[in-house]
């Protein structure tokens, strides 16, 4: 297991757009999506490529071509907001969602829904949440996809903002799973919120408080 922490002036430039409480929800999501899809060129370069015969204006010549199929499992509700940044660059993968909210008194995730593509796993699987606060939820979300058989090698997290908890929380949980992320911060407050953070990611997402 690796924490990859991308550290592209253009990521840091546009988190910190995100992090800004002057910042509206409609800059909130395109910078999002664009971070998201600055993160899918890091977190997708260990996928493996095949070679095939392409013949260019001048010569044949062997090239590549993307050996593995991938899935993006967005954590609802916030995990939406970086989804289309991440299809972007990878258009031919399959979605599937899965719903875990946190109590707002116990931190503990709560499940309400799940779909999955039929051929997830033949898949790799990039879960993908902007916040990754005690862990609860990133756990709760990778224990499900064990379940319906996925591997943890085959399991990439993919988060804007991770606390050092929710990190340990995972790397403790699911050993073999890489977490890709924009910024480690310092640590969650009192009320389990990132600290310094961005705030309800989901509510700045979609405008709900
Ligand atoms: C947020 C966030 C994560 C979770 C992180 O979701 O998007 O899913 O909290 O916290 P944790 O690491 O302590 O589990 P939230 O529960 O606010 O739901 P929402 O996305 O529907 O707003
Ligand atoms: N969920 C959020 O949206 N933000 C946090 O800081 C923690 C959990």
């Amino acid at each position: 297991m690796a924490v990859i922490e991308i550290n592209h002036p253009l990521i840091q430039h546009k988190l910190t757009l995100l992090r800004s409480i002057e910042t509206d929800t409609k800059s909130f999501r395109e910078n999002l999506n664009e971070i998201a899809k600055l993160m899918t060129y890091e977190a997708t370069k260990g996928l493996k490529v095949e070679e095939y015969e392409v013949t260019t204006p001048l010569m044949r010549m062997t090239g590549y071509t993307l050996q593995e199929k991938v899935a993006v499992v967005p954590i609802l509700r916030a995990g939406l907001g970086m989804v289309a940044g991440i299809l972007d660059l990878l258009p031919t993968a399959k979605v599937g969602h899965i719903g875990v909210y946190r109590n707002e008194e116990t931190l503990e995730p709560v499940y309400y829904y799940c779909k999955l593509p039929d051929d997830i796993l033949t898949r790799k699987i990039i879960v993908v949440d902007p916040m990754l606060a005690t862990g609860g939820s990133a756990v709760y979300a990778i224990n499900y996809l064990k379940e319906v058989g996925a591997k943890e090698k085959d399991i990439i997290f993919m988060c804007l903002v991770a606390a050092p908890e929710g990190i340990s929380k995972l790397l403790n949980n699911h050993p073999g799973v890489d977490i890709y992320t924009a910024k480690i911060d310092q640590g969650l407050n009192d009320k389990g919120y990132i600290y310094p953070g961005l705030g309800d990611c989901g509510d700045r997402i979609f405008g709900t408080k």
